[in-house]
C-alpha cells in the first residue's frame, strides 16, 4: 500500500508541476482565494490517500466519512461561483457532485468493484483539471468575479436550498 500511495502522490505532483504553463487556461484569483484553493487541494490529496488506505481494508464507513468532507453544498456552490471562468466552475462542480457522490454511493453499498472504479474516475478528474487550468494571482484592484456568477448559481441553486 505504501508503494501505491507514493506512486499516486508522485503522479499528482508530476502532473501539476510538469504541465506547460502556456498551454493551460489561466484562472485569475485574488491572493487569498488562490491560497484557499491550494490549501483545499492539499487536503484533497490527503483525503485521497486516506481513502485508498481504507478501500484496501474495506473500511467503507470511513470512506463515506472522508468523502463527505468534500461534498457539494450551498456554501461551496457560492465559493465556486466566484472563480472567473465558467468552464472551470463546471469542472469543479462536477468533481464535488458527480465524482464525490459516486464514491459515497459505492461505499454505502459496500461494493468494492464500484468503489475502485469511482475512486479511479475521481483521481482522473484531478488530473483532467490540472492538465487544463492554472491559477494566477489577480493583480488589479477590482476583481471582476468577486460577485457570484448568476448563470452558474441559477443552474444549480435549486438542488442546494437548505
Ligand atoms: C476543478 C479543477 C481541479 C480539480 C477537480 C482538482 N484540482 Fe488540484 N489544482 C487545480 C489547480 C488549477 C491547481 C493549481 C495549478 C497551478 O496553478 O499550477 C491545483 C493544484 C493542486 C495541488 C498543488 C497544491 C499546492 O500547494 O500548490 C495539489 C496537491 C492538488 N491540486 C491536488 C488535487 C487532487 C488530489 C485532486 C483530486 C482529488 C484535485 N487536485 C482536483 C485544480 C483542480
Amino acid at each position: 500500500m505504501n508503494k501505491l500511495k507514493w506512486l499516486i502522490v508522485l503522479c499528482f505532483l508530476n502532473n501539476v508541476l510538469a504541465s506547460e504553463p502556456g498551454k493551460r487556461i489561466v484562472v485569475k484569483l485574488p491572493f487569498n482565494d488562490r491560497e484557499e484553493i491550494l490549501s483545499g487541494m492539499r487536503k484533497y490529496l490527503k483525503i485521497t490517500e486516506r481513502m485508498l488506505r481504507e478501500i484496501s481494508t474495506k473500511n467503507y464507513s470511513e470512506v463515506e466519512r472522508l468523502i463527505s468532507k468534500i461534498e457539494m453544498d450551498k456554501d461551496r456552490l457560492y465559493r465556486i461561483s466566484k472563480r472567473e471562468n465558467l468552464s472551470f466552475m463546471e469542472l469543479a462542480y462536477r468533481f464535488h457532485s458527480v465524482e464525490v457522490q459516486n464514491i459515497k454511493n459505492a461505499a454505502k453499498e459496500k461494493n468494492q468493484d464500484k468503489l475502485i472504479l469511482a475512486i479511479s474516475n475521481f483521481i482522473g478528474s484531478c488530473n483532467h483539471c490540472h492538465d487544463r487550468y492554472q491559477l494566477i494571482e489577480w493583480g488589479g484592484k477590482d476583481y471582476p468575479a468577486a460577485i457570484p456568477n448568476k448563470k452558474f448559481i441559477d443552474k444549480y441553486i435549486n438542488l442546494y436550498k437548505k
